[in-house]
């Protein structure tokens, strides 16, 4: 069965008309700023291995000009590599013919963008059904998926509305309604959310992570906002100058930061909202003592359970209830405000 995994490999995209004449130089480590003053081409991204994978949220963090938007337009080939590999089930994008990559575009990625890109003269229904319109699906079997998903992102009795009529969070609902009425395996959302108002924008994180409870779609999501990533992301790569500084799970990158750049960007984040009870409990001595907690719960919302229950100890069960290790409050707290150290256990 296909893994719907995204594997990109050695990725390099340098801008200019002769790219691939400094691949070389910048594999011997020429890096952005000199390769623009001495050859004038400009280093999109640099040597980028990440897999994505299937059925998970993958987030790009990254400032303003790191590579975000590059790298997310490789997946569906809008921009074509200076060299590398973007496999799709094994298979490379890159090296799709015409037909075969117009068919991957249509039938297999979905694109979800900041500005809505929706139609202004076309109502929330014919924006939501655009795509199948397209693909030439019968009307009668379009309004049906159509108007299911546009029940799913909580617009039901706004199908004939225009989006001039629409809030922000509304168009965005619409945006990811028209892409998961296509049906595809592949998301693509390019700071989707970055223009929303924040209590707007926690919203439709929520409506993207009730729906992929469900859906597992492989969804790509770039975002210049770590808060976001770290809710969003079953794995994050953090670019910088087109690199990847650093990339793996929410936890393990607020726990050890590769580098200064990330200690200086997880330095305010919350770690009883990122941090989970078997990242910092211990081994289990004798019988489980306490409350039961799920494997999986953040620190905060044990250290809420616990006080709430006024008992000071709890012991962490597995998936199958079975006892995997202990816990104090003492330990929830002293994780929650000084840095705990990396241990083998989060690397697993
Ligand atoms: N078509 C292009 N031609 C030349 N340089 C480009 C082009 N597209 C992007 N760049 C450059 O590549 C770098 C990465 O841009 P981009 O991927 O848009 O960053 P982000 O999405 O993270 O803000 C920037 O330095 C940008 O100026
Ligand atoms: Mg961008």
């Amino acid at each position: 069965m296909a893994s719907h995994a995204i594997e990109v490999k050695n990725l390099y995209k340098i801008f200019g008309p002769r790219g691939e004449d400094y691949v070389k130089l910048v594999e011997t480590g020429m890096g952005k700023a000199e390769l623009n003053e001495k050859h004038g081409h400009v280093l999109g991204l640099q040597d980028i291995n990440i897999s994505m994978p299937g059925g998970c949220i993958t987030v790009v963090m990254g400032l303003s000009g790191s590579g975000k938007s590059t790298l997310i337009r490789h997946i569906n080939r809008l921009i074509d590599p200076t060299s590398g590999e973007v496999l799709y089930d094994g298979v490379d994008v890159c090296k799709m013919n015409e037909n075969d990559l117009r068919a991957f575009r249509r039938h297999k990625t979905a694109m979800v963008f900041q500005k809505f890109a929706l139609l202004p003269h076309r109502t929330v229904l014919e924006n939501t059904i655009y795509g199948l319109e397209i693909q030439g699906v019968d009307r009668r079997e379009s309004e049906k998926r159509a108007l299911g998903w546009i029940e799913r992102v909580g617009l039901q009795g706004f199908e004939k509305h225009y989006p001039n009529q629409l809030s922000g969070g509304m168009q965005q609902r619409v945006g990811l309604a028209r892409a998961l009425t296509n049906d595809a395996d592949i998301l693509l959302m390019d700071e989707a959310y970055s223009a929303l108002d924040p209590l707007i924008r926690v919203d439709m994180q929520s409506v993207l992570l009730e729906l992929q409870k469900e859906l597992k779609k492989t969804v790509v999501f770039i975002t210049h906002d770590l808060d976001e990533a770290l809710r969003l992301g079953d794995k994050i790569a953090i670019l910088r100058d087109g690199r990847v500084v650093q990339q793996g799970t929410g936890q393990e990158i607020v726990l050890s930061p590769a580098d200064d750049y990330i200690t200086a960007f997880v330095k305010e984040v919350n770690r009883g909202r990122v941090v989970n009870v078997e990242t910092i409990m211990r081994p289990l001595s004798g019988n489980p003592e306490g409350l039961p907690l799920a494997a999986g719960t953040v620190l905060e919302a044990a250290a809420r359970t616990m006080t709430g229950a006024q008992i000071s100890n709890a012991h962490i069960v597995d998936a199958n209830g079975r006892p995997i290790g202990a816990i104090d409050l003492q330990m929830i707290i002293s994780a929650m405000v000084t840095p705990v150290q990396h241990t083998d256990r989060q690397a697993a």
